[in-house]
């Protein structure tokens, strides 16, 4: 059953008051009865009723006053007000309608007449009524169907993400295993080709000597001039295969190495470590080479997620920074080679640089450093070691590899890695 609709009735006359009462109880609406202004504002505050009627004149607070102070308080604000008076003239209605009340009735009242005005307003508060409830109903609507959206963005692009994270290790999980295929199968033939160019060699050279001792100079001559050039061409083979060699094996390596496993890791130590093992592989094949490391390592680094391959990408920088400075060495034997290494913590990041003051990187090749197969070291290098290192700190850890350099000045190489790993 709907709850019973609340009358206040305001009049300083009982018998006003009396009458009212009879004729709304009749049509089973709940009736107050007030005989004050502030007894009614109080009685409307405590337990606002459904619609209130008012009288005009009364002692103390007037009708009008009653009304606007019932429209400053918001519990009271928005019931319905009827004027009831017995001024029937247009400046009092006018007044009564700008003090905020909804309609005017003139004393001595129609029963009908009140009776409609009341239903009618009551009908109007009820309209007014569900259809805030309703508004309320939508905006909640509408603000929780825009945080679904909002939520179905972040979804999308974490899916987004992923995907792309997938499909880039596919791609290196693809490239590997096509990289170990080829090198594989070009093993074999190399080996021969190895194998046979330095036999040929070693041969040759025992023919030479024993050409020296059994033939007498005049004769031996060209056929030592056509020996000599067969063991050289030889030994070109031999030093070829070499090359093809290395690169197979570096190949095999990278192919290897993808994809790792990810591993919590002291950086600085992993750096440090990186250092020494560059260095040391340098030296042994080149033993006057000396460096001075000026490093400077971030204490708050701690220990952090990282990819197991990071410490290859630090072992190529460091071998080139090396070279660089070893190559540098040699045209200058007053030159002081050193190398810089810096680790940060920044807000989201760990920043790793790797500087040296070698030789430096033309503008041409720095536009071509980290292509696979590019290389300066025409006899000695693969071009693989930045394009793995692009791939382990770009592809793997989601980072930045960046290079500045002046020529003949110095190297500086960044690598940004972030602490949240994909
Ligand atoms: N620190 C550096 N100083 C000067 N040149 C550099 C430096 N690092 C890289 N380079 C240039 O970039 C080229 C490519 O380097 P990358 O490591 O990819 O191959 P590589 O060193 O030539 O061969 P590998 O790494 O297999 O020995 C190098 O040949 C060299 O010309
Ligand atoms: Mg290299």
């Amino acid at each position: 059953m709907a709850a019973q609709i609340n009358i206040l009735a305001v009049d300083d006359k009982p018998d006003n008051l009396r009458l009212l009462s009879k004729m709304l109880t009749g049509e089973a609406y709940k009736v107050r009865k007030v005989t004050s202004g502030r007894l009614a504002i109080e009685a409307a505050r405590l337990n606002p009723p459904d619609l209130i009627l008012l009288d005009i004149m009364m002692p103390d607070l007037d009708g009008y006053q009653v009304c606007e102070a019932l429209k400053q308080q918001p519990e009271t604000r928005d019931i319905p007000v009827i004027f009831l008076s017995a001024l029937d003239d247009q400046a009092n209605k006018v007044k009564a309608f700008v003090a905020g009340g909804v309609d005017y009735v003139t004393k001595p009242f129609q029963q009908e007449e009140v009776l409609a005005r009341v239903r009618t307003h009551l009908q109007i508060r009820q309209l007014n009524q569900s259809l805030q409830a309703q508004n309320l109903q939508l905006q909640t609507e509408v603000t929780q169907r825009q945080q679904t959206e909002a939520e179905l963005q972040i979804t999308l692009q974490e899916l987004r993400d992923t995907q792309a994270q997938i499909i880039v290790k596919e791609k290196l999980a693809s490239l590997g295993a096509l990289m170990a295929g080829i090198a594989h199968e070009l093993r074999n033939p190399l080996n021969f080709v190895n194998n046979y160019a330095e036999g040929s060699v070693e041969l040759l050279n025992e023919l030479l000597e024993d050409l020296n001792s059994t033939l007498n100079e005049p004769d031996s001559a060209e056929l030592q001039e056509r020996l000599i050039e067969l063991r050289d061409n030889a030994l070109a083979i031999h030093q070829h295969g070499q090359r093809a060699e290395r690169i197979i094996n570096s190949m095999m390596q990278h192919a290897r190495s993808l994809p790792s496993e990810q591993q919590r890791v002291a950086l600085n130590q992993l750096v440090e470590e990186s250092f020494k093992l560059a260095y040391h592989s340098r030296r042994s094949n080149l033993p006057d080479f000396r460096v001075t490391l000026n490093a400077n390592y971030d204490p708050s680094i701690g220990q952090i997620e990282l990819f197991a391959d990071l410490s290859r990408a630090l072992i190529n920088l460091i071998d080139n920074a090396c070279y660089a400075l070893y190559k540098k060495q040699q045209q200058d034997a007053a030159f002081q080679p050193m190398l810089q290494i810096t680790t940060r913590r920044l807000p989201s990041q760990i920043e790793i640089r790797i500087r040296d003051n070698g030789t430096g990187i033309d503008a041409d090749a720095q536009s071509r450093i980290f292509d696979p197969f590019f290389t300066t070291k025409a006899n000695e290098g693969t071009g693989l070691g930045l394009s793995i290192a692009h791939d382990i700190v770009v592809g793997q850890h989601r980072g930045n590899l960046s290079v500045i350099s002046e020529l003949d000045n110095y190297t500086e190489f960044t690598l940004l890695l972030p602490l949240n790993l994909p």
